[in-house]
Order: C-alpha cells, then sequence, then structure tokens
C-alpha cells in the first residue's frame, strides 16, 4: 500500500485541479519516471517496420526509443543508447539494417539488442568485458490490433489488462478487418502546451461547437449535413461520454448505413464512404458481433497516458512544450481512394495544418501558460461538470458512462489516474479493472 499521498491535485467533490501540474519543473520530472517510465505507450505499427530488420525511431516520454523487427521477425523495443558511454547508436527515423554501430568506438548491436562487436576487446580489454551483460536497454513490447505499444516496467500487466474493456470500444474503430490497419506518417510539430491539456481535451465535448464552430461550418458545407449545435450535443441521447480503466472514450450510437470512418468524405464522394461501410458490415459483424458493427461509432478518445485521437502522440519535451506525432490510421484492405480521402481528411481535421488543431492548439497554450502566474495558480481549473450524473452500472456499456455527451468526468477521472499513477511506489499500488464487456466476434488483441 501507499504509505503517504505525495500528491492530491484534484478535488473529485468539487472538481479543483491544482494549475502546478501544468508547470512544475520537478513533477515534470518525476511524470517522465512514474508515468511514462511504467505505463504502456503506443510507439509505432506494424506497418512501419513490415520486413525482417526494418526498424523505426520513435519515443517513450522523451526516451528515444529504437522499434525493431528482428530477423526472425520478432519485435523488439530499445532505448537509443549505446551500452558504453551512452552514444545514440541509430540517428536515422527508420530504415533496415541487422546491427547498429555506434559511432563513437565502434560497439555493435544486433537488431535483438545483443552486443555482438566490441573493437579491441581482447586487446584493449584483455578480454575481461561481460559482453552478455551488455545488451540493449529493452521494453516489453506487444500489439494491439497492429499498433505497437510498449512499457519500460516489466512488472507492468499484459497490454490486454491495461487496455481493459476500452478495447471493446476502440475495435469498432482499430479492429474492423481480417487485414488489419496501416499507419501512414508521422507528421511530427511543436505545441506550446503542457502534454496532459491536449490528453484531457480528448473528450472535452463542451469545445467543440465554440472553438471549433467556424471549421465545422466549413465541414459541414463539404458534406452537406447541418451543424449539430451545443444545447443538441448536451441533450442527445445516442452519443456517449465514459471513462474506462484509465481511458477516455465517447462514441455514438448510429445506424448500419453510417460511414463509421468519414474523415475526408464530401457530398461527391459520400456514397462510396457508404458502399465501404455496407460491403464490409458482414465481416464487421463476424469479428465484433451485431452491437458493435451495427450500431457503434468511435468519436474523440485517449489512451493513458499520452494516445490522443486514435495513434496520434503527445510526446511530452518539457512542462511546456509537446512533440505531437500524427499518423493516419486506415483499413488495409479499403479501396484506394477511401485510404486516400481518409488520409486527407484526418490530415485536414488534426494534421499540422489541420483545421481543428490550429482552432485546439491557442486554447491549450493558454490553459497551460496560465499556470506560470503566481497569482492564476492560486485559483483552480473547475472541471465540474455532470458531477454525481455518471453510473458504473450502465445496462449496456462497461465503465464510467456519463449521462450526458458533454461531460467533464472523464477529465476528472484522467487527473485522478495521474494522481494514482504519481502516487504509486510500484504497479501494484496502481488498480486495473476487470475486464467484464461481452467481446462477441472473432477479433482478439493482436488480430
Ligand atoms: S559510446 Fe558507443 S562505442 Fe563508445
Ligand atoms: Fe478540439
Amino acid at each position: 500500500m501507499v504509505a503517504t499521498k505525495k500528491y492530491s491535485i484534484i478535488d473529485t467533490e468539487t472538481g479543483a485541479l491544482d494549475r502546478r501540474i501544468f508547470v512544475d519543473e520537478a513533477i515534470y520530472r518525476e511524470e517522465l519516471e512514474k508515468i511514462f517510465g511504467r505505463a504502456w505507450q503506443m510507439i509505432g505499427h506494424v506497418s512501419l517496420v513490415p520486413n525482417r530488420n526494418d526498424f523505426f525511431h520513435t519515443y517513450m516520454g522523451e526516451d528515444p526509443v529504437i522499434l525493431t523487427r528482428d530477423n526472425n521477425g520478432q519485435l523488439h523495443a530499445f532505448l537509443n543508447m549505446c551500452r558504453h558511454r551512452g552514444n545514440r547508436i541509430v540517428r536515422a527515423d527508420e530504415g533496415n539494417s541487422k546491427n547498429f554501430m555506434c559511432t563513437y568506438h565502434g560497439w555493435t548491436f544486433s537488431n535483438d539488442g545483443r552486443l555482438e562487436h566490441v573493437p579491441g576487446v581482447s586487446e584493449a580489454y584483455y578480454d575481461a568485458l561481460a559482453m552478455d551483460e551488455l545488451s540493449l536497454i529493452e521494453a516489453k513490447v506487444d500489439t494491439y490490433a497492429g499498433i505497437v505499444f510498449a512499457t519500460w516496467d516489466h512488472e507492468a500487466p499484459s497490454l490486454e489488462a491495461y487496455l481493459g474493456d476500452a478495447r471493446w470500444y476502440l475495435d469498432v474503430s482499430f479492429n474492423r478487418r481480417d487485414g488489419g490497419t496501416i499507419a501512414y506518417g508521422p507528421q511530427k510539430w511543436l505545441e506550446p502546451c503542457n502534454w496532459k491539456t491536449p490528453v484531457d481535451n480528448c473528450s472535452d465535448n463542451y469545445h467543440v461547437p465554440v472553438t471549433h464552430l467556424s471549421s465545422m461550418l466549413a465541414k459541414n458545407k463539404l458534406i452537406g449535413t447541418p451543424r449539430t449545435t451545443q444545447q443538441e450535443m448536451a441533450t442527445s441521447i445516442d452519443r456517449r461520454h465514459l471513462f474506462v480503466n484509465g481511458h477516455s472514450l465517447t462514441f455514438a450510437e448510429v445506424d448500419e448505413k453510417t460511414p463509421r470512418a468519414g474523415h475526408g468524405m464530401t457530398a461527391a464522394n459520400r456514397h462510396l464512404f457508404e458502399a465501404y461501410q455496407l460491403d464490409t458490415l458482414p465481416e464487421v459483424e463476424r469479428r465484433l458481433g451485431s452491437k458493435r458493427a451495427r450500431g457503434m461509432q468511435l468519436n474523440n478518445h485517449s489512451l493513458f497516458p499520452n494516445g490522443v485521437l486514435g495513434f496520434r502522440l503527445a510526446l511530452p519535451r518539457g512542462p511546456l512544450m509537446t512533440e505531437f506525432w500524427h499518423f493516419a490510421i486506415v483499413d488495409k484492405d479499403a479501396p484506394e481512394d477511401i485510404q486516400g480521402y481518409l488520409r486527407w481528411g484526418l490530415g485536414g481535421n488534426n494534421g499540422v495544418a489541420g483545421l481543428f488543431e490550429q482552432d485546439d492548439i491557442d486554447n491549450w497554450r493558454q490553459v497551460s501558460l496560465s499556470a506560470t502566474s503566481p497569482l492564476a495558480r492560486k485559483y483552480s481549473q473547475w472541471l465540474s461538470m455532470g458531477r454525481g450524473h455518471t453510473t458504473d452500472n450502465h445496462p449496456e456499456y462497461v465503465g464510467h458512462v456519463s449521462e450526458r455527451y458533454i461531460s467533464e468526468s472523464n477529465q476528472r477521472n484522467f487527473y485522478t489516474r495521474w494522481e494514482e499513477f504519481m502516487n504509486a511506489d510500484s504497479w501494484a499500488d496502481i488498480s486495473i479493472e476487470p475486464i467484464a464487456a461481452d467481446y462477441q466476434g472473432s477479433a482478439t488483441l493482436n488480430s
């Protein structure tokens, strides 16, 4: 058990949140260890390393990571650090190589992590170097629907347990087809905000009709659909906002004809999206069962700690800087034109030049920066919306389900989860909710 509770930053009764967590350098340094040193994080996608000996350079928090597929086809994630003096052994974003030679003194590691060659091992080291103890530092790796996750903590629960019943909802978007998905990207850019603000914003449906008014008007014009007002959003009964096992999710109940992935859809190409939805419905129903295949569409969501809207990353780069990585994930077997529209639409919404991204960023920057003022820090963020209006026993949906689509329940839970990680001495102090959803269909974690 945790002896003393170091952090108490959210009052779940009032929703008051301590702003120091967005700017304090010492808290940030501790986050890198207690959250990014422990949690499962998205680091890549199998389609980025499709062949033996492929590698892709990525990050876990601030730690540089080499994702490799070794000569036997096995995936690995290594800290990009030579075990001699600490030089980075990979300087490229991606490539294909059986070995990585450090360019300082020439130590050479195989792509399964072993230290294979040391110049002068006899002459200079007198054969006294324990090479088998100097492999690359390796993370634990697993995949969900082609997305590669890793954790530095070998005591962490399985990825399946970590995702928990968030997977029941995520499957609706990411686990639809037998052929899996493909990741395009990443676009990378810096946003001057704390990494937690964009993650919390992923299920802030409250801001959408205000922040994104002009973008929504443009988008509705393109698709030929009416705009959803804030009142409609707040009172709709077919949209859900829920938190499960650390992850924030929102989804809509839709009819079976509604295209599930609608980014890039316009009035002119809508028929192609509708045809794709209906053509693939039998396969999706076989994989996910009828409820999830016929009646649900995943909306905004985040995965704890820093997964933002699907396979997009909010990588911490100091308390007031976040490096965004944007990938477009699409069904691998989708027709080429659908893939093209989706890539265009996903980028147009939330890529580096995305309309919605640009709407959001100024809010995020100001929200983070407000905590730099000693006066402003005395006043909490106020996350009180929808208190007392969630249930843990929804008849159809697992998780902590809000009555309304617009709520701050997920934000309160996200900062409570943050507190739990930051107060824990090890994974033994971190809770995992049991898997309880009814997983109909043949889809599994890995296929
Ligand atoms: S630092 Fe890599 S070989 Fe010396
Ligand atoms: Fe937004």
